[in-house]
């Protein structure tokens, strides 16, 4: 049979992670053949070449280098680059994830070249279209042949705003897939603990990248301030944040360990051995559950809403004096329950991606 081309578009690091299970499944593929285009959104070595490196990702065929730019000037330029490549490449399908700015420039080019958009992530809602995530994924959604939601609540919401159901495939979540993938070599390789000098279940991780947490400089130096206590906090910093640490010299206190953002390995291991996780992530605060740590989201709504419902995620949006009250009275524990283990799908939701995808090719 005729190999299927499959263009995947990907430049933000937690997509580089969603990628590394499709891609290992694309090379298995007899079927379907994937080239990458990398968009530059991230581009530090930490942010990208790593996850490159560590997670076995093929190298990209086409690295746009565009990044650090606004909302608009990086869609743009994105959006003319891509085009320029799908015209060339003619592939079967397009493949995103998530609701990055290079989700939507892919999106975008492919639809007005009426290319099939396959969305991986798909129906993740936070209802607030402040966000340019919430943009970016109803705008990808609303055009895409393949939802692919993660989640129950996901797939819900691409029915209540009318798409198509057959379009849409409860998979279950590849960072599930991820986590499993990974946690054994992270266990074995990663000496994340011994580098930042921290014992397990010594230390709180927290990180921060949202613009409503960094872009207020008043908000970012509210959040240090309720940082301090007298427990380790490991913080590996977003060039975002770091950005805006630095250019208005912000106080972080002694208890605080700012690092460099970590690979993939290393933040597993963090995650796994932490007392508590504090974050404005998405893709964190999934991985908390995933390794049964308590989470404290710093922010006013989740797209993982499931997490708070079933009593592992605070929302504590603004109000991050309320971390002090936890740092005194007691860190949250987290209960598990096993009739949870299923929340995010079977651990098999790349190779379900896959067969769907196959599907619908050899139906076209
Ligand atoms: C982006 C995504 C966000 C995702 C996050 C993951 C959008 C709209 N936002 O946010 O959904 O949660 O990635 O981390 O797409 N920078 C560097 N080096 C890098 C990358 C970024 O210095 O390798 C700095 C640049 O100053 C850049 C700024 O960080 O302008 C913001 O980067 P950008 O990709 O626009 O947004 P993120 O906050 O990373
Ligand atoms: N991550 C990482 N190193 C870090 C911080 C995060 O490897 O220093 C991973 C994390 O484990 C998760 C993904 O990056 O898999 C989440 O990305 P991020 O928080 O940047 O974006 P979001 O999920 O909020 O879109």
């Amino acid at each position: 049979m005729k190999l299927r081309k499959i263009i995947t578009i990907i430049g933000a690091r937690p997509q580089f992670v969603k990628a590394s299970v499709l891609s290992a499944l694309f090379q298995k593929s007899r079927e379907l053949e994937e080239i990458i285009i990398h968009t530059g959104q991230h581009y530090d070595k930490a942010m990208s070449e790593l996850f490159f490196d560590q997670l076995g990702i093929p190298r990209p065929k086409y690295n746009l280098g565009i990044g650090g730019g606004s909302h608009g000037e990086n869609t743009g330029r994105m959006i003319e680059a891509i085009e320029k490549i799908l015209l060339s490449e003619k592939p079967d399908a397009v493949l995103v994830y998530g609701d990055t700015d290079s989700t939507l420039a892919g999106t975008i080019a492919a639809s007005k070249l009426y290319i099939p958009i396959c969305h991986v992530e798909a129906g993740l809602r936070s209802f607030n279209n402040r966000m340019p995530e919430e943009i970016n994924r109803v705008l990808t959604d609303r055009v895409s042949s393949l939802l692919f939601a993660p989640t129950v609540l996901a797939e819900k919401n691409l029915l209540s705003e009318g798409l198509p159901r057959p379009a849409i495939k409860l998979v279950g979540d590849v960072m599930f897939d991820a986590v499993l993938n990974y946690s054994v070599i992270a266990a074995e390789k990663s000496k994340i603990l011994e580098t930042v000098q921290v014992n397990p279940d010594e230390y709180i991780l927290c990180t921060i990248h949202r613009p409503v947490n960094t872009d207020s400089v008043t908000n970012l130096a509210a959040i240090f301030d309720a940082l301090k206590t007298t427990q380790t906090i490991v913080f590996p910093v977003h060039p975002r944040t770091k950005k805006i640490i630095e250019q208005n010299a912000i106080a972080v206190s002694d208890n605080i360990r700012l690092i460099d953002p970590v690979g993939y390995l290393d933040m597993l291991n963090l995650e796994k051995n932490a007392q508590l996780i504090i974050t404005d992530s998405g893709g964190v605060q999934k991985e908390a559950f995933f390794q049964k740590k308590y989470c404290i989201t710093l922010r006013e709504e989740t797209e993982w809403q499931e997490l708070v419902e079933i009593g592992v995620n605070t929302l504590i949006g603004f109000e991050y004096h309320k971390l002090k009250n936890i740092f005194e009275n007691g860190l949250p524990q987290f209960a598990y329950e096993s009739k949870n283990a299923f929340l995010y799908g079977d651990g098999n939701a790349g190779a379900k991606i896959i067969d769907a995808i196959v599907d619908f090719l050899n139906k076209q």
